[in-house]
């Protein structure tokens, strides 16, 4: 059984085929960095433009790469949300027509949902239940995971995204997009002991968060601080130390309150070596263990997709004809997920 997975909801066009017994036998990922990087921020109308050209030589490549022909696709899944509404009707289209060209099942994917199974495509894969952190550009939530598809909501981010947080503040440091590896890596270069920027919502109980004001206080010591290069690294410094501390104490609160000692970490942001980091040793202490999708599948990838999409197969959900695209759904809206206020 191949299943091509189709990752076209941001800025990357992502696709990869799913074998269960081989696991991932080919994936390719193009970045549109290249485009957007002179805007300072994704521009929508752009990347879809971008998948649109990009789409159909990339899968020529996939299979090539994956050495094997359409005829042994059986099914396709796509990203249909959240995420940017024209890049996403590309995916939905093009996954769409090959399903019906091909005569196979296909299924339309949360794209955060896919982010949080990624680190089942590992050796090591956790075991079920497990609790989720989601850290990307658009989304910071921490999940428990009963089993795929039973899903419930602990606790979200009440404004920006840990990602969104860590684009914004690079911006404001003169750092090019995408922020987070920019930022992440001249706050090694500074002093960690310069600053102590809040640790937002740590101090009152509950696992939500909230970074806007994060992203404000940076803003504010930016503007009162000299203009060099060791004082931007010392800046960055307290700004990543306490984006991370923060995620981190809210990660030891939910292994605490639900005795759950498997911790998922993924989405753009789990990429970031200084959470891993914190995340480790704070796993260590409370006897846990935590667990990553590889590098390249932390960002934006049509390997989760697949792989998403061969768990909906197999349970026979397979969409009609028609598609849709849903910019704003809620992993919440997934019929077997209850929301806090449910739980
Ligand atoms: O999951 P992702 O590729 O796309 C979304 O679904 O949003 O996440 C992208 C986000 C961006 O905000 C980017 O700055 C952040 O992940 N990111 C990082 C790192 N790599 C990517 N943030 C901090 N440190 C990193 N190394
Ligand atoms: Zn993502």
């Amino acid at each position: 059984m191949n299943i091509l997975g189709i990752e076209t909801s941001c800025d990357e066009t992502g696709l990869a085929i799913f074998n269960p017994e081989k696991g991932i036998i080919a994936d390719i990922v193009h970045s549109q960095v290249d485009i957007h990087q002179a805007y300072g921020g994704v521009v929508p109308e752009l990347a879809s433009r971008d998948h649109i050209r990009r789409i159909v030589p990339l899968l020529d490549q996939l299979f090539e790469k994956a050495g094997i022909k359409h005829e042994e696709i059986n099914g396709v899944a796509y990203t249909s949300g959240p995420g940017l509404i024209g890049a996403l009707l590309v995916g939905a289209a093009v996954g769409r027509s090959l399903a019906y060209g091909w005569d196979v099942p296909s299924v339309g994917i949360h794209h955060m949902e896919a982010h949080l199974l990624a680190p089942m495509l590992e050796e090591d894969p956790p075991e079920y239940p497990f609790l989720a952190l989601l850290v990307s550009g658009g989304h910071t939530q921490l999940i428990q995971v009963d089993k795929p598809g039973q899903y419930h909501l602990l606790g979200e981010s009440l404004d920006d995204a840990a990602g969104e947080a860590f684009d914004k503040t690079a911006k404001l440091l003169g750092l090019g997009y995408p922020g987070g590896p920019a930022i992440s890596k001249l706050a090694n270069a500074g002093n960690p002991d310069r600053y102590h920027f809040p640790r937002p919502m740590t101090d009152r109980p509950g696992l939500d968060f909230s970074f806007s004001g994060l992203k404000t206080h940076t803003m504010l010591v930016i503007q009162r601080s000299e203009d060099n290069e060791q004082a931007r690294a010392d800046i960055a410094r307290g700004f990543v130390d306490a984006v991370v501390d923060t995620l981190t104490i809210k990660c030891r609160r939910a292994i605490e309150q639900t005795g759950i000692r498997s911790l998922v970490a993924a989405g753009g942001v789990s990429a970031n070596t200084q959470l891993r980091e914190s995340l480790g040793s704070m796993v260590h202490q409370v006897d846990a263990k935590v667990y990553y999708p590889r590098m390249e599948f932390c960002t934006d990838n049509g390997a989760m997709i697949a792989y998403a999409g061969y768990l909906h197969l197999k349970e026979g959900r397979a969409e009609p004809l028609s598609f849709a695209a849903y910019p704003r759904w809620t992993l919440a809206q997934e019929k077997n997920v209850t929301s806090k206020s449910e739980k």
